[in-house]
């Protein structure tokens, strides 16, 4: 934990109270401990995900089911953007019929670069720096064939802006696919960067917080169609937010 969360919840614990502070500023104080998260990791080779670590550094992964098949069907090349891909991005390297580009960016991406000299290792993939929510300071508008994101955009400090920069990024007719644990927010505590919560309810997207809601699928209705659902994997339920751009 970093002095900044450690601080914070010192107070907090012991006033038993929530400081009404700004969600980028208690980002901020937040990111050292995710920092820490992944030194613990590569210290660790992976820690308790340790067939996944491996996984990161197979140049012959093959393309997930679930992203290949809300590629465009009409493409040979496609572009793929990992946003708050972390240090070293999840998504599989090729695919039978398709040749894959991967881009991959993270806020604290140069932070990972000092940790993988550290540890003396070579991405597949170099994570640039760059934050969800300015997606568009970085690419061109309607640039990719998809924009994934998995266990981060509830991390982030403006989850609707983070959601809607995606959705400038990637091209028209094409999607953004959000991969989440439900409720994170609740079941961390909101300590460190897990603020918000997503979830499906009657069929929508909801992102909340200790503060408020907002019905993404009914407020964005006219730009995009939302479709939620609960996919398991190595045992844990993962709700996957499919967002295809009308216009
Ligand atoms: C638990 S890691 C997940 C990394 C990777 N997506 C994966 O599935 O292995 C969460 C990541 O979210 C990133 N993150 C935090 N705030 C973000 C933001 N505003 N925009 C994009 N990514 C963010 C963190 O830096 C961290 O690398």
């Amino acid at each position: 934990m970093g002095w900044g969360d450690m601080i914070l919840n010192v107070i907090e614990n012991k006033f038993r109270l929530r400081l009404p502070l700004p969600p980028k500023f208690r980002w901020w104080l937040s990111h050292k401990s995710e920092i820490d998260f992944w030194d613990n990791y590569f210290k660790n080779g992976g820690l308790h995900w340790k067939a996944n670590y491996e996984l990161k550094f197979d140049p012959q992964l093959r393309l997930q089911d679930e992203l290949a098949s809300l590629l465009p069907k009409n493409r040979q090349e496609v572009k793929i953007l990992d946003v708050g891909a972390g240090p070293l991005t999840y998504v599989g390297k090729v695919h039978q019929n398709l040749n894959i580009s991967i881009e991959a960016v993270d806020p604290l991406a140069v932070y990972y670069d000092k940790l993988l000299n550290k540890y003396n290792i070579t991405p597949l993939v170099r994570t640039k720096s760059g934050s969800a929510e300015q997606l568009s300071l970085l690419f061109p508008a309607n640039s990719f064939d998809l924009v994934f994101a998995r266990n981060c955009i509830d991390h982030s400090y403006n989850p609707e802006k983070a959601i809607l920069e995606m959705l400038t990024t990637v091209k028209v007719g094409c999607y953004v696919l959000l991969a989440h644990i439900p409720n994170e927010g609740e079941n961390e505590g909101y300590h460190g960067l897990h603020q918000w919560n997503f979830n499906v309810r009657n069929g929508d997207f909801i992102i909340s917080s200790k503060t408020g809601e907002v019905n993404f699928t009914k407020k964005y209705s006219s730009g995009c169609v939302v479709a939620c659902s609960i996919l398991t994997k190595d045992n844990v339920d993962w709700l996957y937010t499919s967002i295809l751009k009308l216009s």
